[in-house]
């Protein structure tokens, strides 16, 4: 499905009903991340999925940064008239984007969900590989980008079917949404101060072979949310969505059902 946001064409889809989940994606990836999740969990929730701009099928449109994606979902719920607070679930990139959801759009959040994500800023060395990564986006398209993540997004042991699937899957991102999102994360503020100072019930899950954002930052998240717990799933690497979607959804389920 498609709707206009902010004056940009952005795809999602919602399949469910029930307690409202937004379920949001990671960098350069897409709401398909999710639908592992989707078919185990449609019978017992309202899941809300969008592809951010410039991401997945998307369309891209500047300014996007984290504040825009934020924005971008907040006037989704409206679109979809969903005012109800919902359970914002976002997996790494989509953790900053969930962080900054909490920021500008407080009230409608009644949980925040980390997957494999992480709440401290880039180094200046981070920024700087950001940036280069960008031009290079740009320059050779985005399957510079795919082929230089996809190792180290999957644990070892994940087939190597599945991790071409989406090494192809992220190389068709556009070469503009991919720079875009990686200027965006190199901008991210510090996120540790919010994390501390928000009230709601924090769920961080991380897989236990996760490169990119290891279980020891999942860790020191889960004790800095004032209502914090951790979950960290065996056999996954940072796409635990789709290397362990049972674990995820259980996960999800059990915290969603324990909400006061
Ligand atoms: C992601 O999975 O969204 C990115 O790897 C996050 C990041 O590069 O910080």
């Amino acid at each position: 499905m498609e709707a206009m946001v902010n004056g940009v064409r952005l795809f999602h889809e919602v399949a469910g009903e029930g307690e409202p989940l937004l379920l949001v994606h990671g960098f350069p990836l897409s709401g398909q991340l999710w639908d592992g999740i989707v078919e185990r969990l449609r019978g017992e929730f309202r899941l809300i999925v969008p592809d951010l701009r410039g991401l997945g099928r998307s369309e891209f449109a500047e300014p996007a940064t984290l504040r825009d994606h934020a924005d971008d979902l907040a006037a989704l719920l409206d679109e979809l008239g969903e005012r109800r607070p919902v359970v914002v679930v976002g997996l790494s990139m989509g953790g900053y984007v969930a962080f900054e959801f909490v920021r500008r759009h407080r009230r409608r959040v009644r949980a925040l969900v980390l997957v494999d994500s992480r709440a401290q800023p880039d180094t200046p060395e981070g920024v700087r590989g950001r940036h280069e990564m960008a031009e290079r986006a740009l320059r050779e398209g985005s399957a510079a980008v795919a082929d230089g993540m996809v190792d180290r997004l999957f644990a070892p042991s994940a087939p190597p079917a599945l991790k071409e699937e989406w090494r192809a899957r992220m190389a068709a991102t556009p070469a503009a949404g991919a720079a875009a999102a990686l200027l965006a994360m190199a901008d991210r503020p510090d996120a540790r101060p919010l994390l501390r100072r928000f009230a709601r019930p924090t769920l961080v899950v991380v897989g236990a072979e996760d490169l990119i954002t290891p279980p020891g930052e999942a860790r020191t998240m889960a004790e800095a949310a004032r209502a914090g717990r951790l979950v960290v799933v065996p056999g996954a690497g940072h796409m635990t969505p789709v290397e362990r979607p049972d674990e995820l959804a259980a996960a999800l389920r059990d915290f969603v059902r324990s909400l006061p």
